[in-house]
């Protein structure tokens, strides 16, 4: 078969405000030596009360329709680990509120690997012929999910939103996806998690302990699997492209931690050159880290059209996943 889903637009949406380490520093204990030596991050932006995810998905996705020269899609997902409510889902007021309702919308959750998740899902969705255009969102108000007395994750996460086009084309194509890998293991369940909320653990009415209504993430575990599985996934799906490291012009994983994206990097044999990293001014940005990445690195003339390119993620779940593109031609804002 030769359909494949090709990238054909690219747009992110940041909230208005950005939150230096020193502000952090002044009311947690922490430093802005210890959060950049040990993260890489030295801001990240928070959305304003009032500011839901969907507001900052539907920014991202106005800009990744523009750039595709589309004004609408068959299929509109949202991959986000903070919807705006438990029930509905985000996709459809985001699809809505860009003009298309009737359009088919859902939310995909995988945490962190989000993305990478709904890019697999929505080019899935092109090769069986249900779509031939699809939106595909990572957008996040993960501060609304941070213990604000937390050190150990109030200074990784931030907000923000990034979103991706797909249309139909061949495999020929710039910009088709593919091959995908993604994997799961919910042994680690409890690495990463919101205990209460849900129908485990249920809000009975009480107000619910900082503990169980708050992100909790076991960090130095999460550390080690992040590099595990992000290095083995990103190996198997260059396998799987007959790609060897030295055909990758840039790796955009992830922004978990800088120094994370480095090990990634050294398991692979790629130098630090040709890792792409945005950490440091956006910080963790969960399911909206990867497009975000990828919208940063076009605007700024980083990914040049013909460059092959690496994604992986991993996330909550525990979840990974990983896929390759060449950068196709794109307008550029
Ligand atoms: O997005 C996908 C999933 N997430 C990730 O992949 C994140 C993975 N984990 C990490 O990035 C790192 O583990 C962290 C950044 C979360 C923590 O860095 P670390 O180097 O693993 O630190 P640690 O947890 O081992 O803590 C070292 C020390 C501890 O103090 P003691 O016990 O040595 O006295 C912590 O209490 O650093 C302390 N610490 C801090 N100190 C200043 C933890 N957080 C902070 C902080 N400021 N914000």
């Amino acid at each position: 078969m030769n359909r494949a889903a090709v990238v054909a637009g690219v747009g992110s949406c940041l909230p208005a405000r950005a939150v230096p380490n020193d502000e952090l520093a002044r009311r947690l204990d922490t430093s802005d030596a210890w959060i950049r030596s040990r993260t890489g991050i030295a801001q990240r932006y928070v959305a304003a009360p009032g500011t839901a995810t969907s507001d900052l998905a539907v920014g991202a996705g106005a800009e990744a329709l523009k750039c595709s020269g589309l004004s609408a899609v068959d299929a509109v997902i949202v991959a986000t680990t903070t919807p705006d409510r438990p029930c509905p889902a985000t996709a459809p007021v985001v699809a809505a509120r860009l003009g298309m309702t009737g359009t088919a919308a859902y939310d995909v959750s995988a945490v962190c690997t989000g993305f990478v998740y709904g890019l697999a899902t929505g080019a899935g969705l092109i090769m069986a012929e249900v779509a031939d255009r699809v939106l595909v969102i990572g957008a996040e108000t993960f501060s609304t999910l941070l213990d604000p007395d937390d050190r150990s994750t109030t200074v990784i996460f931030g907000d923000g939103a990034g979103a991706v086009v797909l249309r139909a084309g061949s495999r020929a194509d710039a910009g088709a996806l593919g091959p995908f890998d993604l994997g799961s293991d919910g042994e680690g369940e409890a690495l990463i998690t919101v205990p209460a909320g849900g129908s485990r653990q249920r809000l009975s009415g009480q107000p619910p302990r900082a503990d169980e209504q708050y992100f909790s993430m076991s960090g130095k575990e999460v550390f080690r699997h992040a590099v595990r599985r992000m290095t083995g996934s990103a190996k198997a799906v260059l396998d799987r492209a007959g790609w060897s490291a030295g055909d990758v012009d840039h790796l955009v994983s992830h922004q978990a931690n800088s120094r994370i994206t480095q090990h990634v990097a050294e398991g692979l044999g790629l130098p630090a050159r040709r890792c792409f990293s945005n950490i440091a001014e956006v910080g963790n940005t969960a399911a909206a880290s990867i497009p975000l990445a990828l919208d940063q690195a076009h605007t700024r003339g980083v990914l040049r059209p013909g460059q092959r390119v690496l994604l992986t993620a991993f996330g909550g779940g525990l979840t990974w996943g990983s896929t390759v593109l060449t950068w196709p031609r794109l307008d550029r804002p």
